[in-house]
């Protein structure tokens, strides 16, 4: 058996304003919306994936004006570097604070949608770096320079190792 994480549900107070970041700004498509009952809140399912009906979907039942929630953050793979550089300076026009984090393993950017909750957007780096870990990156870089920093810094970190070659390593419980 093989668990491959496919979506998200997330309970909104302001469906519009929710909308519009996931849609504009991080490029969902709508898939579906409606009423979950007959008199029940709406829910509209998003994705970019054909192979998922949605990875998201958000539900309009939220009413408790609380900024925390058990969700630590949802996160999604974009395929190239130039995807997370595209999405910093959307992110950036859109006045969202942006956290630019890398694993080793990963690029990232951890920045939160307009009710609080936390996403990461990462590409995956080359290589495999034992986790948990972070630095900072520079956004600035270009792809060239970002990769061998990531090289430089990450290069004396334990288990670092080509992708591939670490793939199915799991750490079992002792
Ligand atoms: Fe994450």
């Amino acid at each position: 058996m093989k668990l491959s994480w496919s979506h998200a549900v997330l309970n909104v107070r302001d469906e519009k304003g929710i909308l519009d970041f996931y849609t504009e700004t991080l490029g969902f498509n709508i898939s579906d919306r409606g009423q979950t009952t007959e008199n029940g809140p709406n829910i509209i399912f998003m994705s970019q994936n054909k192979d998922e009906h949605h990875q998201l979907a958000i539900v309009s039942s939220r009413t408790d004006q609380d900024a925390a929630n058990s969700l630590n953050h949802l996160a999604f793979r974009v395929e190239s570097f130039e995807d997370v550089k595209t999405l910093h300076n959307k992110l950036e026009l859109a006045g969202v604070n942006i956290l630019p984090l890398s694993h080793g393993n990963t690029l990232s950017l951890y920045f939160n949608d307009p009710e609080g909750n936390g996403l990461e957007v990462f590409w995956d780096t080359p290589w495999h770096v034992a986790q948990p870990d972070g630095v900072f990156w520079d956004t600035s870089l270009n792809k060239e320079q970002t990769l061998a920093w990531v090289k430089e810094t990450f290069s004396n970190k334990p288990a670092f190792s080509k992708r591939d070659d670490a793939k199915g390593d799991w750490i079992n419980r002792p």
